[in-house]
């Protein structure tokens, strides 16, 4: 941990140089790998730096033998933004924006010495200085964005008067990091050295001395203006609107910069600060800062025997099998050999190792090409022999869904793998210990849920099976972060956290369906209310032949259904079968060019409304005397969303994810949920949690054969004491079997 913010002097010959180390902040994070790491996750300028930077540049600009000044962070690392933590504080210490304004005002030459980072409010303030030298290996950029926020130290009119509208706009409006080599490319560093970025700075500060002053100052300059303005405008808004649809903070950024190009500074500022204050207080940015510490947060992992993150080495990993090369297996194998670990791939026949073969080369070779590296192709061996398996570190399973098949894979891994080599699945929601209970090693088995498209999802939901050990958690997780996701630790229940609430999810859409309302509206509303895709698109592309699948192996579908005049009451509660039909047509989705939409050919990408459903489901409405009925925008959500987090919290009283903060991490990297609203809990906390009970009872009393609208007893016992904040609610939890 650094101390507060100090200077030091170097007296170089034949001027005096300052060279101001502002002491930054740093948590340390002890990882407990092989590679034990301190990390300094942010360098943040926190009131006690801004207080050190305008007291020591104030005395270095007066003091008359130094010629200029070098900007510098502690130990190699420039700056990584404001103090995400002081936001909800009230301010305190120097302000920004007038410490930035009196450095670029200042009558001697300061140069900004990037290494490493310098992010937010880092590269607004090295934006101040007159001159910015980077190391080789630095990233710069302006994440505000992803926060819920705009930069609002003057970012927003200092860099397209730098770098021009568009690629400011890019940079503000993504939030994304770019290396020192496109920085200079973009003129927002004018040297980029492989040696001491403080040594090459303090060089050009000696070679700047005495010179003008004045066109350094960002502030001073004219936007450069593109030929087509508002069409460079109109097509930012329809990139952010697409990327996040209902979020303001990209759109707000958008606004800001058309500022710097239609204002002066100072009014651009205005519009700037103005822009910043509606989104400070909005409930988005609440949520993205809400997402940054909960994802931090979720690596955190503990079970009930007392072992955690901080206690419990991983085994290191360098080769892993992955068993099934099918849609996930593929994803799965390219993860790993991006990561450096080697790989032995398995299938069962010719045929399929060879489709494999091909599209994971494909995949590799493409991902090389775009980052003009050399596809590491010789990390990945393709076998139809278990037997190849017998040195590898740990396996990942991905054969079809099938307790049987999987059962057989896992007895025959446990003759083949070293004994103490790890035995992964990927199951859906198959129960891991029963897996686990056919080998000769159950601690060493645990699940590593990927999400499709494995390669580029980002969740992980590590299942922590009653016998799984410590080390074997561990390992999991560390390799998930290894992996580039975020690792979830969850219990081991039919279909985990994520698909144990997308199931009813998913139910809530298909009886909205029979009581009036139609595909295309149900996912307009859920698009509107910010998720990537409606819920009946995301069927399609997955398969609806996935679900008709695991309906039929839970006993749902079978022969003593009537195939004319199927019942919708099946174990008790109701049951839509809607999605069994349109299976049985042959209706299975994209891949077949017909779903719940219609698609230009099989495997077709753009959904259309199709008439044909339409007419479908008034015939289905008509043979079950149900009276179709308007149904508003507000159900669609309520009923889809309510019922997400009402299972939530019986996924915490059940013990099966260790805190709210999970399940919402589980939702937004797993499955489309819009960042800016949080997450299933934090979005019933923020809607306030009398009113999604009442919403609940309402919809409850109305469909009482629906047992998941009934609220959850957690629910109804937080209203009760007086709806507490989130990182409360497990005091309010009377679980005694939590897995976690
Ligand atoms: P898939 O049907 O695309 O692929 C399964 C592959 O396993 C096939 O290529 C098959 O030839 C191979 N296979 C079957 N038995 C085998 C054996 N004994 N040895 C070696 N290979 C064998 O299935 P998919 O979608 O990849 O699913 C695999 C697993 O991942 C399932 O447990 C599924 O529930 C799970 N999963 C699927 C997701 C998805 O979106 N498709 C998402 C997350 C998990």
């Amino acid at each position: 941990m650094g101390s507060g913010p100090e200077k030091v002097a170097a007296f170089l010959d034949p001027v005096y140089i300052w060279v101001l180390l502002c002491v930054l902040e740093f948590n340390s994070v002890c990882g407990c790998s092989d590679e034990l790491f301190i990390r300094p996750l942010s360098l943040v300028l926190s009131a006690a730096v801004r207080k050190g930077i305008t007291e020591a540049v104030a005395r270095a600009f007066k003091d008359t033998r130094v010629k200029a000044v070098v900007l510098c962070g502690e130990n190699g690392k420039f700056c990584g933004g404001a103090d995400i933590r002081e936001f909800a504080k009230a301010m305190s210490g120097p302000p920004l924006v007038p410490m930035i304004h009196a450095i670029e005002a200042g009558e001697k030459p300061v140069v900004a010495a990037i290494e490493e980072m310098a992010l937010g409010g880092g590269l607004e303030l090295a934006l101040g200085c007159h001159y910015r030298v980077a190391h080789a290996k630095a990233r710069l950029g302006l994440p505000e964005v992803t926060l819920g926020l705009l930069p609002a130290a003057g970012g927003t009119q200092r860099l397209p008067r730098l770098t021009g509208i568009p690629a400011a706009l890019d940079l503000i409006t993504t939030g994304r990091h770019i290396s020192a080599q496109e920085a200079l490319k973009l003129g927002i560093v004018d040297r980029v050295t492989e040696g001491n970025a403080v040594e090459a700075a303090v060089e050009l500060a000696l070679s700047v001395v005495g010179r003008p002053l004045a066109p350094r100052r960002l502030s001073n300059h004219a936007t450069p203006l593109p030929a087509d303005l508002d069409g460079v405008f109109e097509e930012v808004l329809v990139q952010v609107k697409r990327r996040a649809r209902g979020a303001m903070a990209p759109v707000a950024c958008a606004k800001a910069v058309r500022a710097a190009a239609e204002l002066p500074y100072s009014r651009g500022l205005e519009c700037e600060r103005e822009l910043m204050n509606t989104l400070f207080t909005s409930g988005q940015a609440r949520a993205l800062q809400y997402c940054f510490f909960a994802q931090r947060a979720a690596g955190k992992w503990s079970l009930p025997n007392g072992a955690r993150w901080d206690n419990s080495r991983p085994r290191a990993v360098h080769t892993a099998g992955v068993i099934g090369l099918g849609t996930m297996g593929r994803g799965i194998a390219v993860c790993l050999v991006k990561a450096g670990i080697s790989v032995v791939a398995v299938e069962t026949e010719e045929k399929q190792l060879d489709s494999g073969r091909r599209a994971v080369r494909g995949m590799l070779e493409r991902d090389a090409k775009r980052r003009g590296v050399t596809a590491p192709l010789h990390m990945i061996t393709f076998t139809l022999s278990m037997q190849q398996l017998r040195d590898v570190d740990l396996v990942i399973e991905a054969v079809f869904e099938d307790m049987a098949l999987k059962k057989s894979v896992f007895a025959e891994l446990s003759r083949v793998c070293r004994p103490n080599a790890l035995l992964c699945t990927n199951t859906s929601g198959l129960d891991v210990d029963e897996l686990a209970s056919v080998t000769d090693r159950p601690p060493l088995v645990v699940g590593m849920h990927f999400f499709a498209p494995a390669h580029v999802m980002k969740l992980l939901e590590v299942i922590c099976g009653p016998r799984s050990s410590p080390e074997t958690v561990a390992t999991a997780m560390t390799l998930g972060k290894r992996l580039g996701k975020v690792s979830v630790a969850v219990g081991n229940c039919p279909g985990f956290v994520g698909n144990r609430m997308l199931k009813l999810y998913l139910d809530q859409a298909h009886f909205l369906l029979e009581e009036g309302a139609s595909p295309e509206q149900v996912d307009q509303a859920l698009e509107e209310f910010g998720f990537a895709l409606g819920i009946f698109k995301v069927a399609d592309l997955s398969g609806l032949d996935i679900g008709w699948r695991v309906r039929k192996a839970a006993g749902l579908i079978g022969p003593d259904v009537d195939p004319k005049f199927p019942s919708r009451h099946r174990q008790g509660r109701r049951y839509c079968p809607l999605p069994d039909l349109l299976c049985e047509q042959g209706r299975l989705g994209q891949k077949s060019g017909r779903g719940w939409y219609l698609y230009d050919s099989a495997g077709g990408k753009e959904a259309r409304p199709d008439p044909a459903i339409s007419s479908f489901l008034q015939e289905y409405r008509l043979r079950y005397g149900i009276s179709a009925r308007r149904i508003t925008e507000q159900e669609v959500v309520e009923r889809c969303v309510f019922v997400l987090a009402n299972e939530g919290f019986r996924i915490l009283e059940d013990g099966m994810a260790a805190a709210p903060e999970d399940i919402d991490m589980v939702y937004v990297f797993g499955y489309g949920w819009p960042r800016h609203r949080g997450g299933p809990m934090f979005h019933a906390a923020q809607v306030g949690l009398a009113t999604v009970l009442q919403r609940l009872e309402f919809y409850h009393r109305q469909n009482p054969d629906i047992p998941h609208l009934q609220p959850s007893t957690l629910l109804r016992r937080l209203v009760g004491a007086r709806s507490p904040p989130m990182q409360q609610w497990k005091q309010h939890i009377r679980s005694i079997n939590s897995q976690l």
